[in-house]
């Protein structure tokens, strides 16, 4: 695994920005497997900005939203599905048709949506670049600690501390306490896999992610045995 230890926020989502472009740039129609968090904001900041200035043309990119709380209408302002419209989606030239995100709104059958979201990738020929946050907990999308290595897109159980950082974003509303994710498995077959982690907060997960032995109670840890894993740290988050 690469580590690239960046400055601040600033040059770490510059960095990201910059591999996802080059990549965009190489390929059109490449396949991206996308996060939502606090972590990517200031990289789709650089990429609409670069869409911009610069011409950046996602008119042919194809995306794969890591994940999708359970229970909560698209339309919600807290779904990942108006996240990614707020942030991305509705400020680039991206085409509706090739914008791939679980559908977790009521009503849904998990296992039917998650057999889909994994044919849909499949049917694109799986994906090439995929972009991931970590927890505090090291969990990547939203495997929690336990998640098996195999695991493929299916519904899950958030753990405590995954809801209680996403009620600071729902206010008195109670937040969502299932998703759905791609699994461990859906993950580490992306071809390339960027990690993403800034701020003291995840300190710890990234040197257990990094250095520590691959297990599942350290769902990060899994990526030590994917050939092509590039990690961008803050020197807050790379401190250990
Ligand atoms: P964050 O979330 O970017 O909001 O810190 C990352 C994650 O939990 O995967």
């Amino acid at each position: 695994m690469r580590v690239l230890v960046m400055p601040d926020y600033r040059t770490l989502s510059k960095a990201a920005a910059e591999l996802f472009t080059k990549a965009l740039r190489i390929k059109p129609n490449l396949k991206a497997g996308l996060p939502t968090g606090n972590t990517p904001l200031g990289m789709y900041e650089e990429l609409v900005r670069s869409h911009r200035e610069d011409h950046l043309d996602f008119s042919e990119l194809l995306t794969f939203n890591l994940d999708e709380y359970l229970g909560l209408p698209a339309a919600h302002p807290e779904s990942y599905h108006t996240y990614m419209s707020r942030h991305l989606f509705d400020q680039v030239n991206v085409s509706a048709a090739n914008l791939h995100i679980p559908d977790g709104s009521p009503g849904t059958d998990p296992d039917a949506e998650s057999a889909r979201y994994e044919k849909s990738i499949q049917d694109a020929g799986g994906i090439d670049l995929l972009i991931v946050g970590i927890g505090a907990n090291a969990h990547i999308a939203f495997n929690e600690p336990g998640a098996a290595f195999d695991s493929r897109t299916r519904r899950v159980d958030l753990a405590p501390e995954t809801i209680r950082n996403a009620q600071q974003h729902f206010g008195s509303e109670q937040a969502p306490t299932e998703a759905i994710t791609m699994g461990m498995g859906t993950i580490l077959e992306a071809r390339r896999i960027v990690l993403l982690a800034s701020g003291e907060s995840k300190a710890h997960a990234v040197e257990r992610a990094l250095h520590g032995p691959v297990t599942t109670s350290v769902p990060a840890s899994a990526l030590q045995m994917h050939p092509n894993v590039i990690a961008i740290v803050d020197e807050t988050a790379g401190g250990k």
